[in-house]
């Protein structure tokens, strides 16, 4: 099968369930080594600074024990990059953070915050790191993320996914990602698309050829409970195949 996009697991909610009742059950861990077993090809984390679900240990134990490549999402900061430095993960993640969100709401504005990037991003790839920007699809962020020396772009699909299950019009959410995805292609970035996908809105988004990567997690979690990690996951292959090859 040529070039199907690579599925990404975040497990942040494994870590979630595990702290609210302050046990050390559900492993994160366990979840990433079965992730591999099912046919996932990376695992993703995001270390937060208030560490409310993923925790440092956390991230050192995966990179050690789990042959995946580790995509390490993390806020824009000193400690997060020391730490990054110190885990040497297959890619860092630049997400944007609030303490006050629940999620990640939107991409980050690498046009605005270049000042607090640029460094960052050197040293990063100093260490031999790749480095990816979580942005909105504007091709605006994309050129500052090439310029800037991302050599991936995550697009946020949260406003497509959000309309896809309310039933909403998603045609223009899906076109702007589309076309997002088509040009940063041609600027020489990886694509990947990552927020919100479940079962619904992953056929679609995966008929995007320029997309070599999902990161998926809150969904993947959330049906692990009806159908387990593995058919969750077998699913997701399935149809991320399947909308690939529709077209
Ligand atoms: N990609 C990035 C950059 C994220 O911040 C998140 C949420 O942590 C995800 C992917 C996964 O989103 P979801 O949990 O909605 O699948």
């Amino acid at each position: 099968m040529k070039n199907l996009p690579r599925l990404g697991v975040n497990i942040d909610h494994v870590a979630t369930l595990r702290n609210a009742r302050g046990e050390n059950y559900p492993s994160p861990l366990r979840a990433a080594l079965l992730c591999k077993e099912y046919g996932a090809d990376g695992i993703t984390a995001h270390l937060r600074e208030d560490r409310r679900h993923i925790n440092d240990g956390d991230i050192l134990e995966i990179k050690k024990k789990v042959d995946l490549p580790l995509n390490f999402e993390m806020a824009p900061t000193s400690e997060m990059l020391q730490i990054a430095i110190k885990t040497k993960p297959n890619a860092c993640c630049i997400v944007p953070e609030k303490r006050e969100e629940v999620t990640t709401e939107g991409g980050i504005d690498v046009i605005r915050n270049h000042k607090s990037l640029v460094n960052l991003i050197r040293e990063l790839k100093d260490n031999s790191i790749r480095v990816s920007l979580f942005i909105d699809p504007s091709n605006d962020q994309i050129t500052a993320a090439k310029d800037i020396g991302a050599d991936i772009i995550e697009i946020h699909t949260g406003e497509f996914c959000k309309n896809v299950h309310l039933g909403l019009n998603f045609e223009s959410s899906f076109e702007k990602i589309k076309e997002a995805s088509f040009f940063a292609n041609h600027m020489g970035l990886e694509v990947h698309l990552g927020h919100g996908i479940t079962f619904e809105s992953i056929e679609k988004l995966s008929e995007i050829e320029e997309i070599k990567e999902f990161n998926i997690g809150h969904f993947i979690i959330s049906e692990s409970i009806f159908l387990g990690l593995k058919d969750t996951i077998y699913e997701f292959k399935r149809l991320i195949e399947k909308g690939r090859t529709s077209k």
